[in-house]
């Protein structure tokens, strides 16, 4: 594997190529190594850590000091894939708040990229962090920080209504200077359009195969749950004797497009 490290501009000439996008969560510097040898390109510090290593029900009481400390962890140990980080629940709620966040993740942390949640309410921080230079995922579909709001963790544009706003958000965050975006829990055919609509990379989870690459959270494709695993991951660890076999097997899934599959593809 190359140890050329992989920027925003690697992801795009991706995308243009029509070679999928592969991408894990990572919390700590053994997984980061581990994952980086395997060939993941992207590799986020999800605040999704709230859950699976803090044993909270939801994202949403990890703090902007947690979210620093494990992207300072990862960072350690990730040469090659592109680092992402979280900017946890409410730290976009005003742009004083959002600017100290990323220069946090970004200078204390090591982040290349900070990913936000949501559409029109955060779009003007969104325009005004890619102005000062900050790359910036965008996140939208099934926002988990917003699941006291949405009542659980649940689809989104099934309907028109809500498959439209989507669209809508994807194209304003695109203009707003987002340089990818992640599809959370969306009708795979709303994804691929959406993929295929705009220029930035998209990147999947629960979306369906037509995105530009696929993101899960490692421990469930490590088949580490404690409950029901999510409805469109896959355990990559069955039948492999090896956490390394088994990241290497996801790799090769999603180049080759096998992952996910019309099972994996709930909606
Ligand atoms: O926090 C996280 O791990 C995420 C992924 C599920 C995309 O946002």
């Amino acid at each position: 594997m190359s140890a050329v490290p992989i920027s925003v501009s690697t992801l795009a000439a991706m995308k243009s190529r029509g070679e999928r996008i592969v991408s894990l969560t990572c919390y700590d510097a053994s997984f980061a190594r581990l994952l980086d040898s395997a060939g993941v390109d992207l590799m986020l510090v999800g605040d999704s850590l709230g859950m699976v290593l803090q044993g909270h029900r939801t994202t949403v009481p990890v703090t902007l000091d947690q979210m620093v400390y494990h992207t300072a962890c990862v960072s350690r140990g990730c040469e090659r894939a592109l680092l992402v980080a979280d900017l946890p629940f409410l730290a976009c709620a005003t742009p004083d708040r959002a600017f100290d966040a990323a220069a946090r993740l970004m200078q204390e942390g090591g982040a290349q990229v900070v990913k936000i949640e949501g559409g029109a309410p955060v779009m003007e921080i969104v325009r005004r962090l890619s102005d000062q230079g900050v790359p910036v995922c965008g996140h939208l579909g099934l926002m988990p920080q917003s699941v006291n709001r949405l009542g659980g963790y649940r689809f989104q544009g099934r309907d028109h209504a809500s498959a439209e706003a989507i669209r809508h958000d994807a194209l304003a965050l695109q203009d707003a200077g987002a340089t990818m975006l992640v599809l959370e829990c969306v009708p795979a055919a709303l994804a691929g359009e959406i993929a295929r609509t705009l220029n930035i990379p998209v990147i999947g989870i629960g979306a369906g195969a037509e995105c530009d690459g696929q993101v899960l959270v490692v421990y469930d494709m490590l088949g580490l749950n404690s409950g029901r695993p999510p409805s469109f991951s896959r355990d990559f660890m069955t039948g492999r004797e090896s956490i390394g076999a088994a990241v290497a097997a996801y790799v090769a899934a999603v180049r080759e497009g096998s992952f996910p599959a019309a099972a994996e593809t709930p909606f």
